[in-house]
């Protein structure tokens, strides 16, 4: 039995860890599975329509802790992002950790720290969006952030959750240290309403290490939150503290599900001292747990095996599937696990056989264990050699090395669909009108799926403002959204719109996270005076 109990810096072992260990160790497995939460409370997402499946991108604290962060550094991953492949299988969310990226002026309004991020956070914002990805923040709960160089959100909840919105990011995590005497509920209920009052569209990423157990109540106030302390310590990846996170996040499964997840860290593959094996086995793990893909490596210095690992979309489709169920494991044998009970969006079923042993295992999967009849006849394919066999009655073997894994989807067809894989060349129209006379400027971003089937077109929400009208048009897998602004009838100004598109996807019916992007207009040298909308 394995729980997490990791210390957070050299902060003393917290009596409510203790407590949590002694029942771990006192009671058997079964009374640690998390009743799941009631969904009489609302569930966040459902208002946003964001994160309906995991989040996918990357953040720099597993590699980089605090230093060097800073805008140099975010712009060569996203370069790195877009360069290696990551972009297109999905990877979308970057941006800063604790990189002491802000101050809190002598007015109390946080400020960019322009020494580390010279564009400001706005303008880093801005890169990120134009070049198709989604901006991620990184703040805490409490009066300063973990190493105390920013300051924490505690008594400047709406002043600071209105500055993220301002420096428009999509994603903003944040973190439980220097929190004492908070309570974790109500503190995170506190930043939900901060969030909701600043009026943007962000993903909240509650980060409490699993302290106050938000796997029970955080799906009406965030997207995901951890359940466990810091997978690695910066720079230094460790494959037992990995397994042992992993342990204890599968207990959880109950409580995940479209926009609300839970999130054992971001990933430690590709970092120093993970075999290719172990790399491959830890995001099969996180695939089949529906954890957030937040990969946490160098992405400027990858081998291209890891790449492969990192951007294999036939694993990705079972993190990305529509139905959002976390896998568990379903049978053990020794140190070799079965993990199942996540169900597919074409009623395929998602299979990962893990040995930990220090020899190879020969493992009968049958049928029965992952809750299927005997008398089926299923097609199994194998995720990462990307071959199918079948139709196999009962069940299928196979052999698995030490540290690896075999992943795999069984189902009654011989085809296994990715589900939407959406990649955007912009989340950001920028519009320009100078002189006199009224003007119709356009501009368009476009929108594709990297999944196996085309998608509905994207229908866009009504409610924008008079001067901004949208069309969308299709050509299979790409759609393209053209945004229309029309300046007659404006005073000189800036104008700024959240466009948020709606859709479905098209096998399993389940609505689609959210597409939001940035549209700006900036109006000058009209007759008449000055506005800002
Ligand atoms: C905590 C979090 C980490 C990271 C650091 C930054 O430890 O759990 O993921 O954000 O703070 O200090």
């Amino acid at each position: 039995m394995y729980f997490s109990v990791f210390q957070q810096r050299g902060a003393p072992l917290r009596k409510e860890l203790l407590v949590i260990l002694a029942i771990a160790i006192t009671f058997p497995f079964s009374a640690l599975v998390p009743r799941a939460q009631n969904p009489a409370l609302g569930v966040h997402a459902a208002g946003d329509g964001l994160a309906l499946t995991p989040p996918m991108g990357w953040y720099p604290w597993n590699e980089f802790g605090q230093e060097p962060q800073n805008e140099k550094l975010i712009r060569e991953i996203v370069g790195a992002l877009v360069s290696s492949g990551l972009k297109e299988a999905g990877y979308t969310y970057v941006g800063p950790d604790e990189g002491i990226c802000f101050y809190r002026d002598a007015g109390g309004k946080l400020t960019s720290n322009l020494d580390r991020y010279p564009s400001g956070l706005r303008g880093l914002g801005d890169y990120i969006h134009k070049t198709g990805l989604k901006y991620a923040l990184y703040t805490d709960a409490g009066t300063r952030t973990c190493s105390k160089a920013m300051p924490g959100t505690k008594d400047h909840e709406f002043e600071d959750m209105a500055a993220f919105a301002e420096w428009r990011a999509d994603y903003v995590k944040i973190d439980w240290c220097n929190t004492e005497g908070q309570d974790t509920a109500k503190t995170y209920r506190k930043l939900y309403d901060a969030q909701h009052a600043a009026g943007r569209p962000i993903v909240h990423s509650l980060c409490s290490w699993g302290e106050g157990e938000p796997w029970k109540w955080a799906a009406s106030v965030g997207h995901l939150w951890r359940t466990t302390e810091d997978i690695c310590a910066p720079g230094k990846a460790d494959w037992s503290r990995a397994m042992k996170i992993a342990a204890a996040n599968e207990k959880l499964y109950e409580a995940a599900g479209p926009g609300h997840w839970n999130d054992p860290d971001m990933m430690i593959t590709g970092m120093n001292g993970l075999s290719e094996t172990q790399n491959r086995s830890f995001f099969s793990l996180w695939c089949v747990m529906a954890a957030p893909l937040m990969a946490g490596n160098d992405l400027r210095k990858m081998t291209p095996s890891m790449i492969q690992i990192l951007t294999n979309l036939e694993a990705i489709g079972i993190d990305q599937d529509p139905l959002g169920l976390q896998g568990r494991i379903v049978r053990r044998n020794g140190k070799v696990e079965i993990w199942a009970g996540k169900r597919l969006f074409d009623g395929s079923q998602a299979v990962l056989v893990f040995n930990q042993g220090a020899a190879s295992a020969d493992v009968k999967v049958a049928w029965p264990d992952i809750g299927l009849a005997e008398s089926e006849s299923l097609y199994v394919r194998n995720l990462w050699t990307h071959q199918t066999s079948g139709p196999h009655r009962g069940g299928i073997s196979v052999r698995v090395a030490p540290n690896d894994v075999a992943l795999l989807r069984a189902s009654k067809t011989s085809s296994f669909p990715v589900p939407p894989i959406i990649v955007a060349d912009s989340y950001l129209v920028s519009l320009r009108a100078a002189g006199m006379t009224a003007q119709t400027l356009t501009g368009a971003i476009t929108v594709k799926t990297n999944g196996s089937d085309e998608l509905p077109l994207w229908e866009v929400r009504p409610g924008l403002p008079s001067w901004l009208s949208v069309a969308v048009r299709k050509t299979g897998k790409s759609q393209t959204l053209t945004s229309t602004a029309s300046t007659a009838g404006l005073k000189n100004g800036l104008y700024h719109a959240v466009v948020r598109a709606d859709n479905i996807e098209p096998v399993s019916g389940k609505p689609m996270s959210v597409l939001y992007y940035d549209v700006d207009l900036e109006v000058t040298g009209h007759a008449g005076g000055r506005e800002r909308n």
